[in-house]
């Protein structure tokens, strides 16, 4: 499978890795309709948990204590909290429409960022992170991790850090492989070296096949259980359509939005993460 850069330095590969963001270039309808708009819940806040939203303070997870586990697809909750994430961002358009969405609702999210996209668009990166969001590790490149050396998933990794550090002065706490493509050995040794826990997901609405933001709602919402790590990806115009539908529909059935690493913190036992793509 050779990457295929698009015209914008988006990477481009194959849709049938049949994993989760196969096609990141810019096709038409990514450019961003007008968000449906629905009653904004202001009435709600995120949770504080212990002090103040984390905003991905210069410390990584212990390496004890019930957020030491290698791999989360969901995290064992007493109440209803849920982590929602968008992936392969930041993208000039989607991404700030999105932003807007979640600030209309006092929600919090969890963004998994492409370095490379990180260095393109770094002022998108600075307002995620101004308005609270907490900010993951998705690599530079945006590559199947599971078939490259050792050395070069570090670099990887290392040089998505290092982006949103430059563009945004804060660090990464979690990590998600793109197309979940993560073998085990991999997953261990990410987690002893660079800290990182890998976060996979247990909602995945196949966002990235356009499916139409009303299916993309209906399975959110139908798919969601407490402690549950949902996946989308802010690149795609259909994805942040779906988003004000979906919030206010989890909203109403009671759930609460935390970033990855409140979950995690919260947490009471490990989940392992599903098998991926490649492995
Ligand atoms: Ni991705």
């Amino acid at each position: 499978m050779v990457p295929k850069l698009s015209r914008r330095g988006f990477i481009a590969l194959s849709a049938s890795l049949g994993s989760s963001c196969s096609m990141l270039s810019f096709g038409e309808g990514d450019g961003g309709g007008a968000a449906a708009r629905t009653t904004a819940n202001t009435g709600y806040r995120t949770p504080r948990l212990g002090g103040p939203v984390l905003r991905n303070p210069d410390m990584n997870f212990p390496a004890s204590g019930a957020s030491s586990g290698v791999t989360f697809s969901r995290v064992a909750v007493s109440q209803p909290y849920i982590a929602l994430t968008f992936d392969d961002g930041p993208h000039p358009r989607n991404t700030p429409r999105l932003l807007d969405i979640l600030r209309e609702r006092n929600v919090k999210a969890t963004f998994y960022v492409i370095g490379r996209n990180v260095d393109l668009y770094p002022s998108v990166l600075r307002r995620t992170v101004s308005e609270g969001h907490e900010i993951g590790n998705h690599t530079y490149n945006h590559p199947i991790l599971s078939k490259l050396s050792d050395s070069a998933v570090r670099e990887e990794l290392l040089k998505c850090r290092d982006a949103v550090a430059r563009a945004a002065g804060v660090q990464p706490r979690t990590m998600r492989p793109p197309y979940g493509a993560l073998l085990q050995r991999q997953r261990e040794w990410v987690r002893a070296e660079l800290r990182y826990p890998t976060i996979m997901w247990s909602v995945d609405p196949l966002d990235w096949k356009k499916p139409g933001a009303g299916v993309i709602t209906s399975r959110m919402i139908s798919a969601t259980t407490p402690g549950a790590i949902l996946l989308a990806h802010d690149l795609h115009a259909g994805t942040v359509d779906a988003m004000p539908a979906t919030i206010d529909g989890l909203l109403k059935r009671g759930y609460k939005f935390v970033t990855v690493s409140q979950l995690l913190a919260m947490g009471s036992q490990v989940e392992p993460g599903p098998l991926a793509a490649g492995q």
